[in-house]
């Protein structure tokens, strides 16, 4: 079996588990965060289990980069990929953990095992075709119209993003550990712009890179992150009587 075909399958088994996940989950939540419960196991802490989970991530990824092609992984789009995806995932990894209010709360070791898997194929799908299958991006590359949408898009989520979670965690004081109708921001529009942040960094991702692995993530992103937004905004809805009626879920107006 070919190094490419090999590649195909991995991304068709991706496919194949982002569906069976979009569809499980509407019908049972992750149990972290606010929707966590017994049931899933032992647990640890949620700032150990967010360190554990996403550090293979920027570990992985760095590690296929060093080993790939010298001409793809030190060409200027091959740097851009690596920075951009090392913006994100360095700050997930080792300083959103820390960031958390409320970080005691335990989250199963489950979840983390699972985070654990997908990370290291994802990691693996971005970065090898980047630096090894994919089609040789000189710096032509960075004049092309889906590079340069698609870093404004990546831009514009990272800002959502961030911008988001901050105004998530400014909502307790440390020790706290309750839940206030968060304000300011896209939360004017959507219960989840963290979420919607992160689906448009990974779409700008899978644009500016043009690579398969990057499209099946974004794809995963939103199996995962869509429901968990419906769950939240139900959530927020039942729980605070003066929720504001016009906010959607996810998607500013439509859901
Ligand atoms: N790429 C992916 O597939 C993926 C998957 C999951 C998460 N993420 C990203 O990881 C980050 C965290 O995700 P998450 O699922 O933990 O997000 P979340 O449920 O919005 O929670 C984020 C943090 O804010 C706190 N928080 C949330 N709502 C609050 C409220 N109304 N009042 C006070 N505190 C509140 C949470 O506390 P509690 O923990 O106590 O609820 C948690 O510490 C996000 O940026 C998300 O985009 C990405």
């Amino acid at each position: 079996m070919s190094d490419l075909d090999l590649y195909h399958i991995v991304l068709a088994g991706m496919l194949v588990s982002a569906l069976l996940s979009f569809i499980s989950l509407f019908f049972v939540s992750a149990a972290y965060g606010r929707h966590g419960r017994p049931g899933w196991g032992p647990t640890l802490s949620a700032t150990a289990g967010w360190v554990l989970m996403e550090a293979p991530s920027p570990l992985l990824f760095a590690a296929l980069w060093w080993t790939g092609e010298e001409s793809r992984g030190f060409s200027a789009p091959g740097l851009v990929f690596l920075a951009l995806w090392q913006a994100h995932y360095l700050h997930r990894a080792f300083v959103f953990p820390f960031r958390l209010r409320g970080g005691q709360t335990r989250m199963p070791l489950s979840i983390v095992a699972m985070a654990v898997v997908f990370n290291c194929f994802n990691a693996w799908i971005n970065a090898h075709w980047l630096y090894v299958l994919g089609p040789i991006r000189g710096s032509e590359w960075l004049l092309d119209p889906r590079f340069m949408l698609g870093c404004l898009l990546f831009a514009f989520g990272y800002f959502v993003n961030q911008q988001s979670d901050h105004i998530l965690f400014s909502l307790r004081k440390p020790g706290e550990t309750g839940y206030k109708i968060p304000q300011g921001g896209l939360y004017k529009y959507i219960s989840c712009p963290n979420y919607f942040g992160e689906l448009l960094e990974w779409a700008g991702f899978a644009l500016l890179t043009w690579s398969p692995g990057a499209l099946v993530f974004v794809i995963w992103t939103a199996a995962n992150l869509v429901p968990r937004a419906r769950t939240h905004h139900r959530w927020y809805l039942e729980k605070f009587l003066d929720y504001p009626p016009e906010r959607r879920a996810i998607f500013p107006f439509l859901y």
